[in-house]
């Protein structure tokens, strides 16, 4: 079992280069099976989301190639229609590859993803959606079973601006008969990697990022070489771990226009942030709490930045009240930063951190993927050796943050036992 082993109290300073966005290569993975040709898929980051991910894409029967920091998909042979469960509950992102599947095969065969830690993670949106372009949807003993002819192009309205069901929705229309419209898509920057990547295999899709998305389907696609926009989690993550240690840092290959309302934040806890040219510097003493910090949909503040930041807050001058109005139960690593001496009251999707003047280093536990991360930076700031175990769920979704914190000279390692 690994755990990370982290002597804290140290601050961050030098420069780091970030890792390729998680949640842009997974539904750029699964489009690459549109398609009539291989794709070169570059700054593909090494987690263990994107090796599940091949595995999905082999299974199918795609032969995938992973280089240093780019992998080959050639789907030519990806003729199998069905994901296993034991693969669907490996990542349950994997709901993205549904309507990669149905455009190639006209018939796909998953098991319903299941929740995990931050709720139930439902896919009404989705399924709703595919049923509207045609597709049939059977669903028995925790499977479903969808098959369609010809997907029809159609307006959809999204209730939710979902990230995954506008990712389905755009895989399953782009070569659908006639016009799909998506109105109240997600707007994120992976959406639009997506779009760009459909883009230059030939598809007709427009307004990726606005408020409506517009796809007319075409009959043939070709692969193509793409690089991954950075990830801006990740960056996010890393700055607020600098901010955390009183530190001073360049963060390198990252998109500062990604991560406005997180730049605004850090500005607000009077740390010094300088945006660059495809990298932002951040140098930091004390921290002033930030009163209300919401989660909401891109460009609002992002869910998988809550966690990160509390720990920031969590040595912040004051209180700070989170509110989470994404996922429903999103506050798995509340008690793991209460181990560290962090105080923190929670309410259903409130949350209220008192700032304290120091956390104290302990063992603790990663609850799941950002939770993770915000003990790794709690870690960081604390004096003494925190042990933090279940590597397993920061392994998701960060590329060796080991290496990535010791180049900003953090004393961490790894151990395995
Ligand atoms: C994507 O998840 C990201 N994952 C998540 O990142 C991120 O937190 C989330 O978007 C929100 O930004 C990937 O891109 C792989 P949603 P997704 O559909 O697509 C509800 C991380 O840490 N909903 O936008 O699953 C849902 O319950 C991960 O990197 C429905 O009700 O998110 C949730 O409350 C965690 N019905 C909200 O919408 C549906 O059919 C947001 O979900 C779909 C979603």
């Amino acid at each position: 079992m690994e755990k990370i082993i982290i002597d804290g109290g140290y601050p961050l300073c030098g420069v780091a280069d970030m890792q390729g966005a998680k949640n842009s290569v997974l539904p750029i993975m699964a489009a690459s099976l549109v398609c009539d040709g291989e794709c070169i898929i570059e700054n593909c980051p090494d987690i263990s989301d994107t090796e599940a991910a091949i595995e999905i894409l082999r299974e199918l029967g795609a032969v995938v190639t992973r280089h240093s920091d780019f992998i080959t998909v050639n789907p030519a042979n990806a003729i199998k229609y069905e994901i296993p469960d034991r693969l669907m509950r490996k990542m349950r992102s994997s709901i993205i590859f549904l309507g990669a599947i149905l455009t190639r095969m006209g018939r796909a065969l998953v098991s319903f993803p299941g929740g995990c830690e931050l709720g139930q993670r439902p896919i009404d949106l989705h399924l709703s959606a595919l049923a509207a372009l045609g597709v049939k949807i059977g669903e028995s003993y925790g499977s479903l079973d969808c098959s369609v002819d010809k997907m029809k192009g159609c307006e959809i309205t999204l209730s939710f601006p979902s990230v995954g069901a506008t990712e389905n929705i755009m895989l399953a229309a782009v070569k659908a008969e006639g016009f799909t419209v998506i109105n109240n898509p997600a707007k994120e920057p992976e959406i639009e990697d997506l779009q760009n990547f459909l883009k230059k295999m030939g598809a007709k899709i427009t307004g990726a990022g606005t408020n409506r998305i517009v796809i007319e389907g075409v009959k043939r696609l070709n692969g193509v070489r793409h690089r991954v926009i950075p990830d801006r989690i990740a960056a996010a993550t890393y700055l607020f771990a600098v901010a955390a240690t009183g530190g001073n840092a360049l963060i390198r290959n990252c998109c500062p226009e990604h991560l406005s309302t997180a730049i605004g934040l850090l500005r607000d806890t009077g740390c010094k942030v300088d945006v660059l040219d495809g990298a932002i510097s951040v140098e930091c003493d004390t921290v002033k709490a930030l009163r209300v910090v919401r989660t909401m949909p891109y460009p609002g503040f992002p869910t998988d930045m809550q966690a990160p930041l509390m720990a920031l807050m969590c040595l912040a001058r004051g209180n700070t009240v989170f509110i989470e109005t994404i996922f429903e139960s999103r506050y798995k690593h509340v008690g793991e930063l209460i181990r560290m001496g962090a105080k923190i009251t929670t309410e259903g999707r409130v949350a209220v951190v008192e700032g304290v003047r120091h956390l104290k280093a302990a063992s603790v536990e990663a609850t799941d993927l950002r939770g993770g991360a915000a003990l790794m930076i709690a870690g960081l700031a604390a004096e003494g050796e925190t042990v933090i175990t279940n590597l397993h769920h920061i392994r998701r979704g960060y590329e060796f943050p080991e290496k990535v914190l010791a180049s900003l000279g953090g004393r961490i390692r790894i151990e395995n036992n």
